[in-house]
């Protein structure tokens, strides 16, 4: 039906255009923590060697969660926002001395972290453990609101829940939630971009309400800045 073909469609884009990431060879989900923590409010090009610094210094959690705070907050140089990274310590020290350095293996679960909300957990048990839980994200936002012409204001509570459940509708559809949650990611990221989308070599052009009816410009829709 077309909730396959949408999820069918965008993982056979990702396996031809995604970028080789090195956060993407790994099913730890300590790893894969630390890269969306990097990655929250951080371009891809600028967290990806603080990326491979930090899990050289620190390659489990336990390491990260008895490390001193400067040497972290040094290392964490030039990403801003000093607090992300006392909270990244937080987390790390919660798992290493309450978990036994485990992460817990489901959405509700890691929901529960200090420190973790639903993006990040959404993002830790698809990637780690291919769960069926959706990320939303901006990027994700813009390719639901175009693909399905959803004109929800993308500032409002109402929106998270209306977008997060189409997300959670449309990955029940994928066999691999893993591969499908990152190829919706790099398709907002490469494809299906802020400004001017090129949307005439686009393999969803067919299925877009945005496209079908000239309003790439106008979704998603928001408000506030
Ligand atoms: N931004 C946030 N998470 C990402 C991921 N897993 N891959 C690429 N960009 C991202
Ligand atoms: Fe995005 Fe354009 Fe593709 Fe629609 S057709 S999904 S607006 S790139």
């Amino acid at each position: 039906d077309s909730k396959t073909g949408f999820a069918t469609t965008l993982t056979g884009w990702y396996e031809h255009h995604k970028r080789d990431l090195p956060w993407r060879h790994t099913r730890d989900p300590y790893s894969i923590w630390l890269s969306e923590v990097i990655l929250q409010q951080t371009r891809v090009a600028q967290g990806r060697p603080y990326y491979e610094r930090f899990l050289a210094a620190y390659p489990t959690v336990q390491s990260m969660a008895g490390a001193d705070e400067r040497d972290l907050l040094r290392l964490w140089q030039g990403l801003g926002y000093y607090s992300r990274a006392r909270n990244m310590h937080k987390t790390a020290q919660y798992v290493a001395e309450k978990l036994e350095g485990r992460f817990p293996e489901t959405y509700a679960g890691l929901l529960k972290l200090p420190g973790i909300g639903p993006y990040t957990a959404a993002a830790i048990a698809s990637f780690a453990f291919n769960e069926k839980a959706a990320v939303v994200d901006g990027n994700v936002y813009r390719v639901l609101a175009r693909v399905f012409g959803i004109d929800v204001d993308i500032t409002t509570n109402n929106a998270k829940k209306i977008f997060s459940e189409r997300a959670n509708q449309l990955i029940q559809a994928s066999d691999n939630p893993a591969t499908y949650n990152q190829a919706i990611m790099e398709f907002g990221a490469i494809q299906c971009t802020p400004v001017s989308p090129d949307c005439l070599i686009c393999p969803l052009q067919q299925r877009c309400r945005a496209y079908l009816t000239g309003r790439q410009r106008m979704l998603p829709v928001k408000s506030k800045k």
